[in-house]
């Protein structure tokens, strides 16, 4: 029987091999029946299905559970991959463990993001992983990866890169118990009264995300759909002669220059551009949403007719961020 694949794009994805699994022993028994590709799929939020009927087989890790262990100073956190990514933030910060809660309301679950490596106002989730235990699909067992062996990097993880090889069980998180804060990006600083406490910074990032950002229960999309560019630094001084004004961050290797991808839509004049039922959110244009049946082909023709109005704009090629199956 079809079961439809949960993506918040609201795009139409089915598939006839849907698998459940809650640990390594049910994975692995999924995977001697399961037809292949192979896609394993966490709440859909940074997935464009490009057709309605999806190949292969389709698992989703349903273990939610964690446990915390103390150490000196800090906490452990293991957390099972399906478990809701905000739920997690909002357990450190009612147990006051600091760290993630600049990670808050990011639509996902634990294992996606430990994937994708997600980041918001200054954070990103590799900076508080300290192991992944994955299945490995090639060799049929499961690994722990350390930091030193996930690659993290911008949006981007070894497990990213493997191409579905590995497959997440479970991350594990060290937070601190000793109050920290970064409240320099976003303006979250001024969103706060008084002395900063984990409820007040979670309280600020949900107002600015709710700000900006499409509620996904009602609008669909996917978040940011492209990568803030990176450019050579003598690219940037060109581009800055032109636009003094052009918001620009500083890479983590040091080399080249980020850029922002949602001003250079908004400046090349994409807001109010449409695909069909696809268009550029108005309040955010690095968001693309659907605004009602839109289809996988209006949402790549828009982001197709974006790249292109940038790129003949400022030179500069965006990538998406989302990735197509
Ligand atoms: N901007 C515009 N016009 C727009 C949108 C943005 O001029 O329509 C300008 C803003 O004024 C600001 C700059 O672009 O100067 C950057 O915008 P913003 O602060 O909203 O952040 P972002 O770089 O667009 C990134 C992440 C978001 C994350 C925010 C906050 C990426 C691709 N996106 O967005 O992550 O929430 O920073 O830290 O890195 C996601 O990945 O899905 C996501 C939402």
């Amino acid at each position: 029987m079809s079961v439809r694949i949960p993506n918040t794009l609201g795009l139409d994805a089915f598939t006839d091999n849907w698998f459940e699994y809650a640990d390594e022993e049910q994975l692995a028994a999924c995977l001697a029946k399961a037809p292949k590709p192979w896609l394993p799929v966490g709440a859909g939020s940074n997935l464009l299905f490009s057709k309605p009927a999806v190949e292969g087989s389709v698992f989703h890790c349903t273990d939610t559970s964690w446990e915390a262990s103390r150490g000196n100073g800090y906490v452990r956190v293991r957390a099972g991959a399906g478990m809701c990514w905000d739920d997690f933030v909002k357990l450190c910060v009612d147990n006051g463990w600091y760290g993630a809660e600049n990670l808050s309301l990011i639509p996902g679950d634990v294992g996606a993001a430990a994937v994708q490596n997600i980041g918001a106002y200054g954070a990103e989730a590799g900076d508080l992983i300290s192991s992944v235990e994955v299945y490995d699909t090639v060799r049929g067992h499961s690994r722990v990866f350390f930091p030193d062996e996930c690659e993290y990097a911008y949006r981007s993880s070894v497990f990213k890169k493997s191409g579905k090889r590995y497959f997440v069980l479970k991350v594990v998180f060290k937070l601190s118990l000793q109050p920290s804060f970064s409240l320099e990006y976003g303006n979250l600083a001024a969103r706060i009264e008084g002395e900063p406490t984990l409820q007040k910074v979670r309280d600020a990032v949900i107002a600015t995300r709710q700000s900006k950002l499409p509620d996904p229960q009602v609008t669909g999309s996917a978040g940011s759909f492209f990568m803030n560019p990176v450019v050579s630094k003598k690219d940037f001084a060109a581009l800055q002669k032109r636009y003094p004004d052009m918001p620009h961050y500083p890479t983590a290797t040091g080399r080249g220059v980020k850029l922002s991808a949602g001003w250079l839509i908004d400046r090349a004049g994409c807001k109010g551009m449409t695909a069909g039922d696809a268009a550029v959110y108005e309040k955010h244009a690095l968001i693309l949403v659907n605004r009602g049946k839109a289809s996988a082909g209006d949402v790549i023709r828009l982001a197709s007719d974006i790249i292109e109005r940038v790129e003949a704009a400022f030179g500069v090629r965006l990538c998406p961020e989302v990735e197509t199956v």
